[in-house]
């Protein structure tokens, strides 16, 4: 029996998690859960999976869940707040593998904890790859701890992987699905809306993750995020869009074969990957390859979004930079959708926030965290 610390439990990869955990009660339990605002969602899943430790973003919400705990007469239950309760969340005694599924960097704290404290990490939580991708890689490497990619394309890769060797690997091919507006006129790109741009062709997710897939800044942290867990040089990373999504990603070894990986587009399967790995389970999780007519490839185009020209900057530089693409978009994404900027106005946040990070490579997560407040406060600046 696996005990899980799934941080970000409300959100939508958490709580796919915790489907997992219904569909597999012999495999799989919950000994803690980390969320950040959602009081009910948080108040049901601990009265539904009783864990030991529960943490909130704030002491007020974790005092009004006690409360309610308590009216529910459920017992035994720590509920802690804050990154000091996110850290001891996924650092409890009881739990045997953490999900980091939080959104943003706030989970980069209890992410490197786990690692530290030498739990095997599922990582769905890419802007903690990216800001502090070289710190949580070393210190896994040092301590033999693996890390499990959640996202799917990193999934998928790591799957390609384990029919070849490192240094027989070419090119790490990612795929896009070019997002919902692939083909709409350039012209029309500053009126998009928030609306619009929350409609993802192919996937349901958060909604800072769908407007990173509409301008492709999350392929570009995907770039980033590969580098670092497949430990490739950018010029090792390619993007191809595959309007589909079927295909997850593909590996191209030296010898001219292309593996991919073609599964559902259920982010349950990823999950279950990482936290069954190495074995696989059987699942209902099944692809009717009957069903597929067609799998297109297509060159992304650098133009009609910047934001992929930028991640390869960012990649090439690393550190500061890497750091700054990530917080500089995130502040952009949240002045969109509040509409205080146009779409287009997200890549050009980014590019001033980058042409004015100056260079340097963070090496403490406390030095992250100054780096990437740093970047914001020149993001909002400029969003101002
Ligand atoms: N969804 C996908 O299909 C997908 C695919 C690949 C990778 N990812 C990555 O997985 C991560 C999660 O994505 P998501 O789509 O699940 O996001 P989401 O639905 O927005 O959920 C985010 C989670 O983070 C929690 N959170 C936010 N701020 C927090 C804080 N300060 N302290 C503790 N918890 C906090 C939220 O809690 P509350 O809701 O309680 O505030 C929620 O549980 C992201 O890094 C994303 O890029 C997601």
């Amino acid at each position: 029996m696996k005990r899980l610390a799934i941080l970000g439990s409300t959100g939508s990869i958490g709580q796919s998690t915790l489907s997992i955990v219904e569909q597999f009660p012999e495999r799989y339990s919950v000994a803690s859960l980390a969320a950040g605002r959602n009081l009910e969602e948080a108040l049901a899943q601990t009265v539904r999976w009783r864990p030991r430790m529960v943490s909130l973003a704030t002491e007020e919400l974790a005092g009004e869940l006690s409360k309610r705990l308590r009216q529910a007469g459920v017992a035994g239950v720590d509920v802690v707040y804050g990154t000091e309760g996110t850290v001891a969340c996924s650092t409890l005694d009881d739990a045997d593998f953490v999900v980091s599924a939080i959104v943003g960097v706030s989970g980069l704290e209890a992410t490197h904890a786990a690692i530290l404290a030498g739990k095997p990490v599922g990582l769905a939580n890419k802007e903690c790859m990216v800001a502090a991708g070289e710190i949580l890689t070393r210190a896994a490497r040092e301590r033999n701890v693996p890390i499990l990619p959640i996202d799917s394309e990193h999934n998928a890769v790591h799957q390609c992987m384990r029919v070849g060797a490192h240094a027989e690997v070419k090119t790490i091919w990612l795929t896009a699905s070019g997002g919902p507006f692939r083909q709409l006129p350039l012209d029309q790109f500053a009126s998009i809306t928030p609306e619009q741009a929350l409609k993802h062709p192919t996937w349901v997710m958060g909604r800072r993750i769908t407007i990173d897939s509409a301008t492709m800044l999350n392929k570009g942290l995907e770039i980033i995020e590969a580098c670092r867990l497949f430990d490739v040089p950018p010029s090792q990373v390619r993007v191809t869009v595959h309007p589909q999504s079927t295909v997850h990603s593909l590996v191209e070894f030296v010898d001219g074969s292309i593996l991919a990986q073609i599964s559902v587009t259920d982010m349950r399967l990823p999950i279950l990957y990482a936290l069954a790995y190495p074995e696989r389970p059987a699942s209902k999780l099944t692809f009717d390859l009957g069903a597929l007519r067609h799998l297109d490839f297509e060159q992304p185009d650098f133009e009609r979004f910047p934001c992929l020209r930028l991640a390869y900057e960012a990649a090439e530089k690393g550190g500061a930079h890497a750091i700054a693409l990530n917080a500089a978009d995130e502040v952009a994404v949240e002045a969109f959708l509040e509409r205080s900027i146009p779409f287009t106005g997200i890549p050009r946040t980014i590019e001033a926030v980058l042409a004015s990070t100056p260079e340097a490579h963070p090496a403490t997560i406390a030095e992250v965290l100054a780096a990437d407040q740093l970047a914001r406060q020149m993001a909002r600046a400029f969003v101002a």
